[in-house]
């Protein structure tokens, strides 16, 4: 974090009630896959978990089928490439870190799995990170291949503004790519990779609040009943 103080965007999951929309999630994975994808990995997540996020079998299957995976060694020792399964993770951009430098100006992209998590702000900060490119501010000069981001600890990041232009992502469902929709979206689906469970978990404390108020209702109509010929 920047210190600079974080707009405070509001989001469909924010809050105790909150929850994730499919309509959001699927179209930040688009954004994902189309745009982020390129330089950052997920590791933690796997083709089969986009299920949870309202793709059909056939559509997991197809979009893991689109990958290339490195597997191996075969009975030969050797690594071979073959089409994703739904059961593989998403595949990384880059074999490894010093690849993933070497194609970014010395800067390594992090991989953002627990992004939402890892980072000070949650998704505040990602969506502000994500809009909050400009010019850099009179008498500040950017080192070599750097970006000024206004919430960015330092303001200069290696990575180029990632979204910079309506209707770079066509998404799937019609909805208008805007650069704050784009970002709003994949926001979404970076929260929701961060922790998938949370919707499952709501849900649940929202069924515990009822079944209490039940039980607290009966156990006072009982204790009346018990107690209605001494009080
Ligand atoms: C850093 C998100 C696209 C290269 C980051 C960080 C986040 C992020 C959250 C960490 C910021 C921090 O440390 O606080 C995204 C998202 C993208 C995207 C959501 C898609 C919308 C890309 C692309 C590239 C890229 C396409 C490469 C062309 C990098 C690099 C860093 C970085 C090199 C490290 C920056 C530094 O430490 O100075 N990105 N990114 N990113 N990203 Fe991206």
């Amino acid at each position: 974090e920047s210190g600079v103080e974080l707009p405070n965007t509001k989001f469909s999951f924010d809050g105790p009630f909150g929850t994730f929309d499919r309509g959001e999630l699927q179209r930040g994975f688009q954004v994902y896959k189309e745009v982020c994808s390129a330089c950052h990995s997920m590791r933690l997540v796997s083709y089969r978990n986009l299920r949870d996020i309202g793709f059909s079998e056939p559509e997991v299957t197809a979009v893991a089928a689109g990958y290339q995976i490195q597997d191996g060694p075969n009975d030969d020792g050797e690594m071979f490439e073959r089409p994703g399964r739904p059961s593989d993770r998403f595949r990384k951009p880059f074999a490894n870190d010093s690849a993933a430098r070497a194609a970014n100006n010395g800067a390594l992209p992090p991989d953002l799995s627990v992004i939402v998590k890892a980072r000070g702000g949650g998704a505040d900060y990602l969506h502000a990170l994500l809009v909050g490119y400009e010019d850099p501010p009179a008498g500040v000069t950017l080192m070599e291949g750097m970006h000024y981001n206004k919430y960015f600890a330092g303001h200069q990041i290696a990575m180029a503004p990632p979204l910079t232009s309506d209707g770079q992502v066509q998404y799937a469902d019609g909805t208008t790519a805007t650069v704050d929709q784009m970002a709003r979206d994949v926001t979404a689906f970076l929260a929701w990779a961060s922790e998938p469970e949370s919707e499952t978990r709501r849900a649940m404390g929202v069924r515990i609040i009822l079944f209490l108020l039940v039980l607290g209702g009966l156990t006072y109509t009982v204790k009346r009943r018990v107690w209605a010929r001494i009080g």
